[in-house]
């Protein structure tokens, strides 16, 4: 019998071409140009941290789920750090002041109405392994463009040395391998589930970005 793939590499592979697309998508485009304002950045966060708020208060909702606390995902939430780089780069009014788009909003009520704990597990693939693979690239170029002092305002991107992002990344990987383990599927409905997050991100980068230069 054909030995299946581990669902790490599965996800990988059925979402590298997404990600080609969203690494260029809209936003996204302009951050690693170092052609985003400040104001750009922040309705980034601020759409970002609706999206965070709403994964990580089902993630606790599911706290029990043992396949989802394999993944430690409680040590890398980024609410909280999201919402002190939005005060500190535009300040306290932020959530009020700053408006989400149509895609984030859908984003927040699918993640709602997610009420199996497997399908979570796809966005925090999506999210938390992103922020501690290019994300970490990514908090120079904001440094630099927006010309801030070191560590002023990208506590997103903070999750500890160079080591504990190593040994976070490692494993939430070897939890993701773990996930459907006796859960009776074949895992097909997460990378299924992380595809369409790489849809919504895209959707997202490019509503938060109307008027891009070519
Ligand atoms: C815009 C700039 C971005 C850059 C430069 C970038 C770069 C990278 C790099 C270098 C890796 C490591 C690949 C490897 O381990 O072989 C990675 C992995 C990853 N990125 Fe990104 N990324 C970007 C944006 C994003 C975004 C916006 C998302 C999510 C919406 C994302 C999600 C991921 C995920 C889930 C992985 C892990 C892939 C896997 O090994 O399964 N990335 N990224």
């Amino acid at each position: 019998m054909p030995v299946e793939p581990l669902l790490t590499t599965r996800l990988r592979e059925s979402t590298k071409s997404l990600h080609a697309e969203v690494e260029r998508a809209g936003v996204m485009r302009l951050l690693l140009r170092g052609q985003l304002n400040r104001a750009g950045y922040c309705a980034l966060l601020r759409n970002l941290h609706a999206i965070y708020a709403a994964l990580e208060a089902r993630i606790q909702q599911h706290n029990e789920h043992m396949g989802l606390r394999r993944l430690h995902c409680e040590t890398m939430f980024r609410a909280a750090p999201l919402a002190d780089d939005l005060a500190r780069l535009h300040g306290q009014n932020w959530a009020i002041d700053i408006a989400l788009v149509p895609a984030a909003v859908a984003y927040v009520q699918h993640l709602k109405a997610t009420t199996v704990p497997l399908l979570l597990a796809a966005h925090a693939y999506v999210r938390y392994l992103g922020d501690l693979s290019g994300g970490q690239m990514l908090a120079r170029v904001v440094v630099k463009s927006l010309q801030l002092a070191p560590n002023e305002g990208v506590c997103f991107y903070d999750f500890g040395s160079e080591d504990t992002v190593k040994r976070l990344a490692q494993e939430f990987r070897a939890g993701l391998d773990l996930l459907v383990e006796g859960e009776g599927e074949s895992g097909q409905a997460v990378v299924d589930e992380a595809r369409a997050a790489f849809v919504r991100h895209r959707d997202l980068f490019e509503q938060l970005a109307p008027t891009l230069p070519s």
